[in-house]
């Protein structure tokens, strides 16, 4: 797919919301960021416990404290953000929204967010994804539509290599990275020409064969 962002490849940043080991909701963001890359872009996956983040208390001079300024950076020059949950009582973790809270319009504004989530029961992440849709809105981001979550993460997942074992979800994971780089590239185009190619090499729409 061509990308049509100035002098090379779009890049896209993957946040997982979780700060456990060996971590369902990484693996996951992982295999998004592996579709991103698949798609034409460079990534790089932000493992918040690298981070020294303190509790968001909405004053200004947090953005001195500990890796907020690095965070900041890394996010504010990608073009697509996947963002990996795990449910937490029905919702994403506070871990996540921290991170979040510590950033705003100038990492987020005008920029694709995928959605990536893991659950421990079998009803998935989708309590979790669905109110992380609304925080993407309120940063002014794009949330694509195409959002995947894996049930009962520990019964697919090799909790030693990260490798999924089930081909059908983990592409439906990729297809979230994927379609952060289609949408990113449209938003790329510089002109109505650029958008028409980039419309007609895009990836497929993975839920078309379902209709
Ligand atoms: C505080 C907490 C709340 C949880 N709530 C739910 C839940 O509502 N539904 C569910 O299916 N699993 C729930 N789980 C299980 C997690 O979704 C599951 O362990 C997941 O793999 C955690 O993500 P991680 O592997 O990336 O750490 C909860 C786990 C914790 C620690």
């Amino acid at each position: 797919m061509p990308t049509f962002h100035g002098d090379g490849p779009l890049s896209v940043v993957g946040i997982p919301g979780s700060l456990r080991d060996p971590s369902y909701t990484r693996f996951t963001v992982r295999l998004a960021l592996a579709g991103a890359e698949e798609a034409g872009a460079r990534t790089h996956l932000a493992d918040l416990r690298e981070y020294e983040l303190p509790y968001c208390d909405g004053s200004q001079e947090q953005g001195e404290v500990g890796d907020v300024a690095k965070l900041r950076e890394e996010v504010r020059e990608a073009e697509g953000i996947v963002l990996g949950t795990p449910e937490y009582h029905g919702g994403y973790s506070g871990v996540l929204k921290n991170a979040l809270d510590l950033m705003g319009f100038d990492e987020f504004e005008g920029k694709m967010i995928g959605l990536v989530g893991v659950s421990g029961g079998r009803m998935g992440g989708f309590g979790a994804m669905n109110a992380l849709r609304e925080v993407g809105r309120a940063l002014h981001a794009w949330v694509v539509p195409t959002q995947t979550s894996i049930p009962k993460a520990w019964s697919v997942y090799d909790d030693e290599t990260g490798e999924i074992d089930d081909e059908e979800l983990g592409q439906r994971v990729r297809e979230v990275g994927e379609e952060v780089v289609r949408y990113a590239n449209l938003h790329e185009a510089e002109d109505k020409l650029d958008f028409l190619r980039t419309w007609e090499c895009a990836t497929e729409n993975p839920g078309a064969e379902a209709r």
